[in-house]
């Protein structure tokens, strides 16, 4: 992994419970600032971060998220709802959460429509750039599987978003923190990364992930997939 603390974007980590400490450790190891957050006092968090997540910072969320550069929703999407998205106006917010309806409950939002989830929260957080990203692999996998680039085998994962500097951007940390990032040019695209999508919970390589989700295969570069899944939402 390269790059070095100081260097690369602050990122700010909602949620210490399953896939947030995950998220924390990668962005770590490949040299981010990385501040970690609950719902409560940044106190109660000390010794999970100081045991679990060494390097991270645990702070309020409001000030975690004041002080970065890219903000990771890993929090569940019911608790979302309760959160005041003011803080977060003007952010670069990845989306990892997934509407699981046995810890979520019903959802009103998300049971209707054709709009993905990642769509629902990018219109509560207007102001933001919403960027679906993290969402679809499981947190032991995703810690398990992460390789630096250029890895035989490396494993991908998909990156959605309509907004085009903050898909890059984020598709650069995925790529630091051990994957190929897959683009998908907007956030309705990235309901194949859903529950009941084709990707979701499996741990593909690039060219499994394009097959899976029905793009061209890319020979070189980023991939940069759109209209191709349109109307492929899960
Ligand atoms: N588990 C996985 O493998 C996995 C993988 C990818 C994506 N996801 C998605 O990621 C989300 C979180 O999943 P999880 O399994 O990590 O959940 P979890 O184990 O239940 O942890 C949730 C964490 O979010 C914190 N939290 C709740 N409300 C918050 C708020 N307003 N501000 C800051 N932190 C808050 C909780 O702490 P307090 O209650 O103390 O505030 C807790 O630390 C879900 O949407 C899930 O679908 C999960």
């Amino acid at each position: 992994m390269e790059g070095a603390a100081g260097s690369l974007p602050r990122v700010a980590v909602l949620g210490a419970g399953h896939v947030g400490p995950v998220v924390a450790r990668l962005a770590i190891r490949s040299g981010h600032e990385v501040a970690i957050a609950t719902s409560g006092d940044p106190a109660d968090l000390a010794l999970i971060t100081e045991l679990l997540i060494p390097g991270a910072e645990p702070r309020r969320a409001a000030d975690a998220v004041a002080d970065a550069d890219i903000v990771v929703l890993a929090i569940p999407l019911h608790r979302f709802l309760k959160v005041d998205p003011e803080p977060f106006s003007c952010k670069l917010v990845i989306d990892a959460m997934n509407y699981w309806p046995a810890s979520d409950g019903l959802l009103e939002a998300f049971e209707h429509g054709s709009a993905g989830s990642s769509e629902i929260v990018a219109d509560r957080l207007a102001g933001s750039a919403v960027v679906k990203a993290l969402n679809h692999i499981g947190y032991h996998e995703l810690e398990e599987n992460a390789l630096p680039p250029g890895s035989p085998g490396r494993r991908a994962t998909g990156v959605a978003g309509d907004d085009p500097e903050a898909v890059a951007a984020v598709a650069e940390l995925v790529d630091r923190i051990g994957y190929d990032a897959v683009r998908l040019t907007s956030l309705s695209d990235g309901q194949v990364l859903q529950p009941g999508g084709p990707v979701f919970g499996l741990v593909l390589t690039r060219p499994e992930f394009e097959r899976a989700i029905g793009a061209e295969p890319v020979t070189a570069g980023p991939a940069l997939l759109g209209g191709a899944l349109s109307g492929q939402g899960a």
